[in-house]
């Protein structure tokens, strides 16, 4: 058994929650370790169809603790929400905790996001007006509020009051809206407060010690790698490392304790936002993807961005992410396609780039180099053995791993817990199955 992250490759959407449903059926903890309820997690298995925004997508697996770890920003009103749905559809949360360390998103947080969006202009970067960066802006502002103060009114007051005043000035004075209400907003989180208590725990040292135990640990990533605010598209990113790398620090392990790190990525590619997509498809192929694999956000429902596979940025996902495995989504969705094309460099220019560049302004003049590769015109969904897949799907895989350098360890050919493909293992046991492990 084996503490394995499962992380974005891309730019998010990859089909994280799936492996982590899937994966979590033998785990002893899982753990959320980054971004807010801009993640929208779609997880179909025998409850049905669930989209989660903060809720640990192994919450269907009631013999697995579930966390919302540290290094996520919690909207209270959401999260209550989430439950209260999961509980009405009947799956239980008693095994799920909250870090006393995560911290809140506030009323002034949403509204900032939306008054920056719209400060921004033509310039806007199309966030999920969550309140995602103004919350992670606070955290290192030392401004922020955490999950264990609701636990203490007085606490909590004088974090509000201190905060509120702050942002009042902002908000009438910069912005010229009106101010928001210190009494309307303590009444309203103190609420939040009693519901939320008895989930409210210090959870570092759970994790640590299912770790120290040899226990089967989940870490489950929100976003992708080229929405890291290091790594990716910046200024078009989001505000919390998606990246492997907080895995760590989202939950309270050192990085020795990881064993294994999966990236999660599509057999194509998407976006929503703003921000640069070299292999973006403005046309009938781009269409095709968008209304077969049903490519609308689950969190603001806005249409994806498709396109091909672009081995560039997903090359650099691996690295940057110390991949161990891919778990290769959506296979399925090139079903139809008599021919399908991989970008492996952009031009840029007079130049042929095959590492993804640092800056964005050089990345919006790049222009995707593509390389043609046979089809295969079938369904694949009803597959479960990597040999019984058609030589067009096999090459195709086997080329992304070529490209990638990095296993392709699992495969998903629909959205359901059993339209899989199991390669390897990913949970430190011997491998199942497959004879091409
Ligand atoms: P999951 O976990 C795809 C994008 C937004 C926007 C940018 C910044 O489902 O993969 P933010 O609200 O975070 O400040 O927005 O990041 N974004 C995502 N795109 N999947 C996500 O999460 C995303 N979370 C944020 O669309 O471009
Ligand atoms: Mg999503």
């Amino acid at each position: 058994m084996a503490v394995v992250a499962i992380v974005g490759g891309q730019w998010g959407d990859e089909g994280k929650g799936k492996i982590v449903d899937l994966l979590a059926e033998k785990a002893r903890i899982v753990v959320r370790f980054s971004g807010g309820d801009n993640a929208g997690h779609t997880v179909i298995n025998p409850y049905g169809e669930f989209q989660l925004h903060l809720v640990p997508s192994g919450i269907f697996t009631p013999e697995a603790t579930c966390i919302i770890g540290n290094g996520v920003a919690i909207n209270p009103a959401v999260l209550l929400k989430e439950i209260e749905d999961l509980h009405n559809r009947g799956v239980g949360t008693a095994s799920l905790f909250i870090s006393d360390r995560a911290h809140l998103i506030m009323p002034y947080h949403t509204l900032l996001d939306a008054l920056e969006e719209e400060t921004r202009s033509k310039g806007a970067l199309g966030t999920t007006h969550r309140g995602i960066g103004p919350v992670f802006a606070d955290k290192v502002a030392r401004l922020g509020i955490r999950a264990g103060c609701l636990l203490d009114k007085d606490i909590f007051r004088s974090r509000l009051s201190a905060a509120l005043q702050l942002k009042n000035a902002i908000l009438t004075k910069v912005y010229e809206v009106p101010p928001l209400s210190l009494e309307e907003i303590y009444d309203q989180y103190c609420r939040y407060g009693e519901q939320l208590a008895p989930y409210i725990r210090e959870t570092s040292s759970m994790i640590r010690q299912a770790a120290a135990q040899g226990e089967f640990v989940l870490l489950e990533g929100a976003q992708g790698a080229l929405l890291d605010p290091d790594f990716g598209t910046y200024p078009y990113v989001t505000s919390s490392s998606p990246l492997a790398g907080a895995s760590c620090i989202g939950a309270g392990l050192g990085p020795r304790e990881i064993d294994r790190v999966v990236g999660v990525f599509k057999a194509y590619s998407t976006r929503v936002g703003a921000g640069p997509m070299p292999t973006e498809l403005k046309n009938q192929i781009g269409d095709f993807i968008r209304r077969k694999a049903d490519e609308y956000g689950v969190t603001t429902r806005r249409p994806r961005r498709c396109g091909w596979f672009d081995a560039v940025a997903g090359r650099f996902g691996v690295e940057v992410n110390g991949l161990t495995d891919i778990a290769l989504t959506h296979l399925d969705i090139y079903d139809d396609f008599s021919a399908v094309k991989i970008c492996t460099a952009y031009r840029c220019e007079d130049e042929v780039l095959t590492a993804f560049p640092s800056d964005v302004t050089i990345l919006e003049k790049c222009r995707p180099i593509y390389e043609d590769l046979d089809g295969w015109q079938e369904s694949i969904s009803g597959i479960r053995d990597f040999e019984k897949l058609p030589a067009g799907a096999r090459n195709y895989v086997s080329r992304l791993e070529d490209l990638l350098s990095c296993p392709v360890s699992l495969i998903s050919v629909g959205s359901g817990r059993e339209q899989t493909i199991s390669v390897k293992a990913l949970n430190g046991e011997s491998s199942p199955s497959s004879s091409r492990a």
